[in-house]
């Protein structure tokens, strides 16, 4: 798996210091609030399950599971609902949990169909942020690290349901996805 990873990108000391910015932030933002925290999955399991221990608000947690990519490198740009919410987001206030903002065709796409269920705002913290790739205009409302267009792997996000167990965001080498 070594020679599989080109370099690391975030370490996790990096990623650390960041979640724990952001949640300091979200603390503030969401002072006296009781946001619901949509956790998206997979690629952000672990990134929600560190943000959410470092908030001192009450949160409800959900999970939504949505795909727009196949097992390859490019969005298709449709979006599939594979596990709805189990909340009612009626009247709360939603903080949507993205591993990382690439063509932004998934949230763009995510947060239209959440819009119609009148919350009463919706807000998108997203791990890694990918701009030079964007073709539709989305962006967080909370970032931590803008990357370059490098495809990455590790702390959730996968190349084909591998390498999300990885604790650094590693830039995957070329030869592994242009076999
Ligand atoms: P978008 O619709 O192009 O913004 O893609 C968003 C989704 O594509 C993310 O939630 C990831 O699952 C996946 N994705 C985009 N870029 C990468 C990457 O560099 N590594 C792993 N997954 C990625
Ligand atoms: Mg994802």
């Amino acid at each position: 798996m070594i020679n599989e990873i080109e370099k690391v990108l975030v370490s996790e000391d990096e990623i650390k210091v960041a979640v724990k910015n952001l949640a300091n932030q979200l603390n503030i933002d969401y002072a006296g609030e009781k946001p619901i925290v949509v956790c998206i999955l997979k690629g952000s399991i672990f990134f929600t399950a560190d943000l959410v221990r470092e908030l001192n608000i009450p949160v409800t947690i959900d999970f939504m599971s949505v795909s727009s990519y196949g097992s390859g490198t490019i969005s298709s740009g449709e979006l599939k609902v594979k596990k709805d919410l189990s909340f009612d987001i009626t009247g709360r206030h939603v903080i949507l949990i993205e591993d990382i903002i690439d063509s932004g065709n998934t949230l763009y796409k995510l947060k239209n169909l959440l819009l119609e269920r009148n919350p009463a705002s919706i807000k998108i913290a997203a791990l890694l942020n990918k701009p030079d790739r964007r073709v539709t205009p989305i962006n967080a409302d909370y970032c931590c690290f803008t990357i370059p267009d490098e495809f990455v792997v590790g702390y959730g996000l996968d190349y084909d349901e591998r390498y999300r167990t990885l604790k650094d965001v590693c830039v995957l080498s070329r030869s592994v996805y242009e076999k």
